[in-house]
């Protein structure tokens, strides 16, 4: 750690009036600064500028604790450290090969002004791009071990901003975003979709994390947390009037919210600022407030691309459940006799698909419905339904492991734990030791319901901790973890690196089902739940409308074809579903060519066009190599985007593959229209993209 201890050089400066404390720290290239001070009550409080105009107004630091007196008056100033921070790190795996972590930092140590005073310290660290702010509670006589009722920071916005949130609930994340301005939110909290299960909004101006603010002035701000260890979520509470946010944090069962033993510290509340849109995506603030890996062996650590049984049960083609098999003698829903059972995870079907993997570079197969339990899995609010280690009877789990091995594939086991989450508890060690055992060094799991059976929140401590357990006891067993419906994330894949993706979000398989996610999705996910870690939101769906399957249908994936190659790049994920079914790509294998050639770890990577809701475009340079791929979205609306090749090293030749757009194409009338072009482009080079209406170009350049 290269931490210099520079009191003199900190552009700190500190005045002490009579009754008032003020302290002044500035980022590194002095756009942000941060300004604190302890008012005559005692309570400290914070504001942000960035270039020299107030973005977060005076705002307010604190809890209320259980049974105590509020801790946010009446303190005094103890110490004042500050310090500066610059090194560089290399993520085991990632976006781009060095990060820099430099950063202002300064820690008040506070204590009541009390005969039996109560302390906390609140730290600091002011980046170029952004402020993060955590509360430490050292370990003190007069306050041991205390209930959180409530915290009590604010994040005072200086206007009636422009948002793109969610409403606030702490059992989901799989809603669509609303895009409104403040002090439209109350009218506009969005019904919730019949798809979501777990839906429990909260009435009134509560929005989720991480929250996307645009100013009038096009300052661009993004407010989450980093490191979510031992805490619960925090949701944004708006007061729609003065603007200012306070944090709200999950509850438990009984309506407590953390459970705290000193010392202890609250997760960062991070806060990302620039007036150019590219810089929030690419900031590496929470990555940073996140501590390094804490894995020693990352060996068996691999991102890498998959495919599974997983579309034909959202389509209805086959079942999760064995009791589908009886039923496995009526027809495809091309009206051609079934030949196999109904059920998914058979050992022939997944033979099938460990072969298609093994054919085309993919490094795992994703099987859901490989074990016993699904015929009670849903709705019935059992506790014991999975053992997560029984296969059904037509599942040959060792003998499937060991084809996939010999085939330089690796089986991704799903658990599904269907809420019931003491019961996940009571089995994981003995299912993870079964997966490690026969070489299944990948999980994904599932948290779909209400939490089984004393109802906590997704979000509340209690989970907030299960999901790191499962992290960590994944890891000691050798383990990658992809976490459907956990809580979102908040960096935590730089401490623990076999956390490689979460759901945490609306994804693909809403299109399905459901109304669907709308074109501007996916142009809002990057700059809200993407800020916290990588997706599993499974692109590369090929057979867009779900009237290819059943005439009636009218679900339809809601982009143009090409626009899911460009997912590959614009939702970043070190391990991407190729979701679509075999016989969809094998009908179409020069656009199927990008998806086997699309890389899933970077040495490098340029946001080139970015505009949340609107368009976005991102190069990435394949890890260890001098090969580029480039994603760019659009929404609902067509869209002309000038690119730029500079990113290229100079004097070189790249052959680039253009899959594109149709003239015609739109992803409502003609969605599976595209083009693909060959060029040689340079450094030099300049293409005009042209997106359709809910469209995007994915363009693979390799060095010649
Ligand atoms: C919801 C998950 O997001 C999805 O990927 C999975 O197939 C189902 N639950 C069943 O576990
Ligand atoms: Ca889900």
């Amino acid at each position: 750690m290269n931490l210099k201890k520079v009191y003199g050089m900190l552009l700190l400066t500190c005045s002490i009036g009579a009754f008032a404390q003020s302290f002044k720290v500035s980022s590194p290239d002095k756009q942000i600064s941060l300004a604190l001070s302890l008012n005559e009550n005692g309570a400290l409080t914070y504001g942000i500028q960035y270039k020299n105009k107030e973005v977060i107004e005076s705002s307010k630091l604190g809890f209320k604790i259980k049974d105590q007196d509020d801790l946010m008056n009446n303190f005094s100033i103890v110490k004042v450290d500050s310090s500066a921070h610059n090194d560089t790190w290399q993520p085991v795996w990632g976006e781009t090969k060095n990060i820099v972590n430099n950063y202002k930092e300064i820690i008040i140590s506070l204590a009541e002004k009390s005969d039996k005073p109560r302390m906390f310290k609140v730290i600091f660290r002011v980046f170029n791009d952004g402020v993060g702010l955590r509360y430490m509670f050292p370990e003190q006589a007069n306050l041991m071990h205390f209930i959180v009722e409530d915290e009590l920071t604010t994040f005072n916005l200086a206007g009636d901003h422009k948002i793109w949130w969610m409403p606030g609930d702490f059992d989901t994340n799989e809603y669509t975003y609303n895009t409104s301005q403040i002090s439209e939110i109350e009218k506009l909290a969005k019904k919730r979709d019949g798809a979501i299960f777990t839906a429990t909004p909260i009435k009134g101006a509560f929005v989720q994390t991480p929250l996307m603010i645009k100013t009038k002035d096009k300052v661009y701000m993004n407010i989450h947390e980093a490191a979510l260890v031992n805490y619960p979520v925090m949701d944004l509470h708006f007061d729609v009037n003065t603007y200012e946010a306070t944090a709200t944090i999950a509850s438990d069962a009984v309506g407590n919210k953390a459970y705290l033993r000193t010392p202890c510290q609250t997760p960062w509340r991070t806060i990302i600022i620039s007036d150019d849109a590219r810089d929030i995506i690419a900031s590496k603030t929470i990555l940073n407030l996140n501590e390094p890996s804490k894995l020693t062996n990352t060996s068996y650590i691999k991102p890498m691309k998959y495919c599974g049984i997983w579309l034909e049960m959202h389509l209805g083609l086959s079942t999760w459940d064995y009791s589908g098999t009886q039923a496995a003698t009526d027809a495809n829903a091309d009206g051609t006799q079934r030949t196999k059972t109904k059920h998914g995870a058979t050992t022939e079907n997944t033979k099938k698909y460990i072969d298609f993997a093994a054919k085309n570079g993919f490094g795992g197969v994703l099987v859901e419905g490989w074990n016993t339990g699904w015929e009670d899995w849903f709705g019935k609010w059992k506790e014991d339904v999975f053992d997560f280690v029984t296969p059904y009877p037509d599942y040959d789990y060792r003998g499937l492991n060991s084809y996939a091995q010999s085939k330089g594939v690796g089986i991704i086991t799903h658990h599904e734990t269907s809420g019931s989450v003491t019961n996940y508890e009571r089995y994981m060690d003995t299912a993870y030791r079964l997966m490690s055992s026969v070489g299944s060094h990948a999980l994904k799991s599932g948290y779909v319901g209400k939490i089984i059976p004393r109802g906590e929140f997704h979000d509340g401590q209690w989970m907030v901790n299960h999901y790191l357990r499962a992290i960590k006891k994944a890891s000691e067993n050798q383990i990658m973890v992809v976490a459907h419906e956990p809580v979102r994330p908040t960096g935590l894949h730089r401490t623990y690196p076999n956390f490689m993706a979460a759901e945490a979000a609306r994804g693909q398989e809403f299109n399905f089902w459901s109304e669907g996610n709308p074109p501007e999705h996916e142009t809002i996910l990057p700059f809200t739940r993407l800020m916290g870690g990588p997706m599993d939101y499974t692109p590369g769906i090929f057979k867009i409308k779900k009237s290819s399957y059943y005439p009636d249908a009218k679900e339809q994936v809601h982009t143009t074809l090409t626009k899911q190659l460009a997912l590959y790049l614009t939702l970043y994920s070190p391990i991407q579903m190729a979701t679509d079914l075999p016989e969809n790509y094998e009908a179409k294998p020069d656009a199927f060519q990008f998806i086997k050639d699309v890389a899933v770890d970077w040495d490098d990577t340029k946001v080139l066009h970015a505009e949340p809701g609107e368009y976005l475009t991102i190069a990435r340079k394949a890890k260890g190599t001098n090969n580029w791929f480039l994603g760019s979205i659009t929404d609902e609306n067509a869209r002309q985007l000038a690119l730029d090749f500079s990113f290229l090293d100079k004097g070189k030749k790249f052959t680039a593959t253009i899959y594109r757009d149709a003239d015609d194409a739109s992803w409502d009338k003609n969605p599976e229209a595209y083009k693909i072009e060959k060029i040689t482009v340079t450094a030099k080079s300049k293409l005009n993209l042209k997106l359709a209406p809910g469209g995007g170009t994915a363009i693979s350049i390799i060095a010649q």
